[in-house]
């Protein structure tokens, strides 16, 4: 269904839980948050209902997010209900991937298309100072084994995702490109955005995108995918995509539609206006989702003297 500025709506991202199994500083307070009560968390049964009538409207991906969805209990059984579903070509998952390792294959079987990999360092000690990771000393090794249990379980494609902050990682750039000369990665740099927890840090945090084709200048131009602009170092297997939600703003061809843990769909990002649809079914549920598609804002201004008006941390939307 096509929005009032004719934009298509055709993604869904459903956060499956606001739980997660790390504390990024710029996602989460270290104390973690106040979660969710189980009973206001959506069932398996009720995600795949408000799922099948987004699609009947044209939803035709879906991407599970968090918190870190693998730790939802039943994220299998919420795989299999969606891949079922008319409609709906491509089921995608954004995860932290410390839990790959031990589940890749079961999503394989649940019917999961695609992964995406949010990883924002390469180094072990760093890693587990941004994320407050305690539970493992070389998490980031432990990533790539998830990433190559989910190559051996047939996922192609994978993206690995890292949030570009000045003072942190803005001087592993270099470490990142280099893995994609022999590895086909598509890894994505995106700008820290100012919501949550983001939203009170410095100015000099919050880098532009340019950075990165600054410090490789053999970085050229190869294409557009989704929201990232992609580039490649000639000859190189993988390459390297800027997703520039604070310096370039992609609101003009946005075609995404979000659905809370707690069963709020939000039409954009950055907007606090959310609809409750728990409760809703069959004809009113549908007339509730076509609402919110109608009524999605034209763009959000964000910007780090105008940051993101959501009352909610990112474990709480997923990105
Ligand atoms: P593909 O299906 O592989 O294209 O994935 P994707 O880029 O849609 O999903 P992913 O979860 O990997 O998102 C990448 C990053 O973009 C996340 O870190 C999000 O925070 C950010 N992002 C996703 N959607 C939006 C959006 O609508 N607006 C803004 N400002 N940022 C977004
Ligand atoms: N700015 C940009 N990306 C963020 N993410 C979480 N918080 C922010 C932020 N403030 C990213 C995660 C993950 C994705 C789902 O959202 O790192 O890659
Ligand atoms: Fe968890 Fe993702 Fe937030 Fe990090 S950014 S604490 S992995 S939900």
């Amino acid at each position: 269904m096509q929005d009032s500025f004719k934009r298509e709506i055709n993604y869904l991202r459903i956060s499956v839980t606001d739980l997660c199994n790390l504390r990024c500083r710029y996602c989460m307070p270290e104390d973690g948050v106040e979660k969710f009560s189980h009973d206001r968390i959506l069932s398996v049964e009720e995600i795949a209902e408000i799922t099948s009538v987004c699609a009947e409207l044209g939803v035709n991906k879906v991407r599970l997010t968090g918190g870190e969805p693998l730790v939802r209990k039943g994220i299998f059984d919420i795989c299999r209900e969606i891949s079922k579903i008319p409609g709906i070509k491509e089921l995608c998952i954004t995860t932290n991937g410390l839990l790959l390792k031990q589940t890749a294959s079961e999503l394989k079987a649940a019917g999961v298309d695609r992964l995406n990999i949010s990883i924002d360092t390469l180094k072990n000690q760093k890693y587990k100072e941004l994320t407050r990771c305690k539970f493992s000393e070389r998490p980031v090794d432990e990533i790539f084994e998830g990433i190559e249990a989910a190559k051996t379980a047939g996922f192609q494609n994978i993206k690995l995702n890292a949030v570009l902050i000045g003072g942190t990682n803005d001087d592993e750039i270099n470490d990142f490109v280099a893995l994609t000369e022999m590895e086909d990665y598509q890894i994505r740099f995106i700008e820290l955005m100012p919501i949550g927890e983001a939203m009170n840090w410095e100015k000099s945090c919050f880098i532009p995108n340019e950075t990165v084709l600054s410090k490789d200048s053999r970085l050229t131009k190869i294409g557009e995918s989704g929201v990232a602009t992609l580039y490649q170092v000639p000859g190189y297997k993988g390459c390297i995509g800027l997703i520039s939600p604070v310096n370039h703003h992609f609101c003009s061809h946005c075609n995404r539609l979000r659905l809370t843990a707690d069963g709020k769909l939000k039409a954009c990002l950055h907007s606090r206006f959310e609809t409750p649809v728990r409760g809703l079914h069959g004809e009113e549920l549908k007339a509730a989702i076509a609402k919110q598609i109608a009524e999605k804002p034209e763009n959000y201004d964000l910007g780090y003297d105008n940051p993101s008006s959501t009352l909610r941390n990112m474990n709480q939307i997923g990105g």
